[in-house]
Parts: structure tokens; sequence; C-alpha cells
């Protein structure tokens, strides 16, 4: 049995729902999932000898990434690439669809400039925009950047721009990439 180990980097738990939306759609397809928080103490556990394809996604906060994602990829790059891999970007910029593709997403462009890994495969996936959960300075961070992208601006503002049809895709593209 394919064996996948789905990690993530999440701050408001978005990310970590996306992950678990993979591992199901994974699970449909009879693999067997691991889903790893890289700020839990599982992730320090992991035997990557296990798994045969593993993902890792992250949101983006202010233009970046936290740097427990570099510093989780910087200890464990050899491992990422060992295998059939893939790292997925969240961020509320991509609910434009344009800026879903990597080449036009400056977020993924960062990441690949900043990551130790090289991953064999990309995604971009629109997140959610939450402002009542978000304490003011990001609120009102958030809402400049909304502003200059042209999104919503009212502090009330609750929407999920992640199109879930598209992760259950992107679970299936996963196992796409381990060879036969
Ligand atoms: C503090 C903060 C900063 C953010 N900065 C950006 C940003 O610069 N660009 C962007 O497109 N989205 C930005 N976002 C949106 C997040 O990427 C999006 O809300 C994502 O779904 C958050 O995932 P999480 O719930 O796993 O943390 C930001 C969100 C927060 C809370």
């Amino acid at each position: 049995m394919t064996r996948v180990l789905v990690l993530y980097f999440t701050r408001g738990g978005h990310t970590a729902k996306i992950a678990g939306a993979i591992a199901e759609q994974l699970l449909s397809r009879g693999a067997q999932v691991d889903v790893v928080d890289i700020n839990s103490p599982a992730a320090s556990q992991i035997r990557w000898d296990d798994y045969q394809l593993v993902a890792l996604g992250a949101c983006v906060l202010y233009g970046t990434y936290d740097k427990s994602v570099f510093k989780f990829i910087a200890e464990h790059r050899d491992a990422l690439s060992a295998r059939p891999n893939s790292f997925f970007c969240v961020n509320v910029v991509a609910r434009n669809p344009e800026k879903r593709i990597p080449e036009n997403n400056k977020y993924l462009q960062k990441f690949i400039a900043l990551s130790p890994w090289t991953p064999a495969d990309l995604k971009i996936i629109a997140g959610k925009v939450d402002y009542p959960s978000w304490p003011w300075y990001d609120r009102w961070m958030i809402q400049l950047i909304m502003k200059i992208t042209k999104g919503p601006t009212d502090p009330k503002t609750v929407i999920d721009y992640t199109d879930w049809q598209d992760v259950k895709d992107y679970a299936d593209h996963l196992l796409s990439l381990i060879k036969p």
C-alpha cells in the first residue's frame, strides 16, 4: 500500500484543513496517509523511509513564510528530496486564478528562492480571509494588502477562497508522481 506523508505549517488552521482534505482524498484512493504539523512533537519522529510520497504545505504570512518552515526544510532537505515530493503554497492573493500559476505568484517564487529544498512539484491554493479571527494589527495589514489587490476590506468578512475540488484533484495528482 502506498504510504504518503502530508506535512503542513498553519497559523490559523486553514492550511491544516487543506492538508486534511488532501489526506481524505488520498485515503479514498486506497493510500495510507499521515498528516503532521511541522511544529508538533510528531514532526521530530518521522520515519521517512516508510513513505513513498511527501507533500508539504505552508501558508503565506506577510509576503513570506514562518521561519519554522525553512528550519524544518533545512533539517530534512535530503529526506524530502529522496522521494516524489510536492510543495503547496496557501495564500489569499491566489483567489485570482491567474495567481495560481506558479510563474505568476511572487510568494511561490520567493519560496523557491529561499528554500534549501527544490520541490519536484508545486501547487498554489487559495486560502481564507477571516478578519474577525485575526488580531487588529493583522486585520489592518491584510486590509491593506486587500486594498492593493482589490479584495474585500470589510472587517466582518469571512471568505473561504479554497477550491475544494481542486484540492482533491491535487491529491490525485500527487499519486501520479509515484513511478510505477
Ligand atoms: C498575519 C497574516 C498575514 C498574511 N499575509 C498574507 C500575504 O502577504 N499575502 C497573501 O496572499 N495572504 C496573506 N495572508 C492570508 C493567509 O495566507 C491565508 O489566510 C491562509 O488561509 C492562512 O492559513 P492558516 O489558517 O493555515 O494560517 C495572511 C494571513 C495572516 C493571518
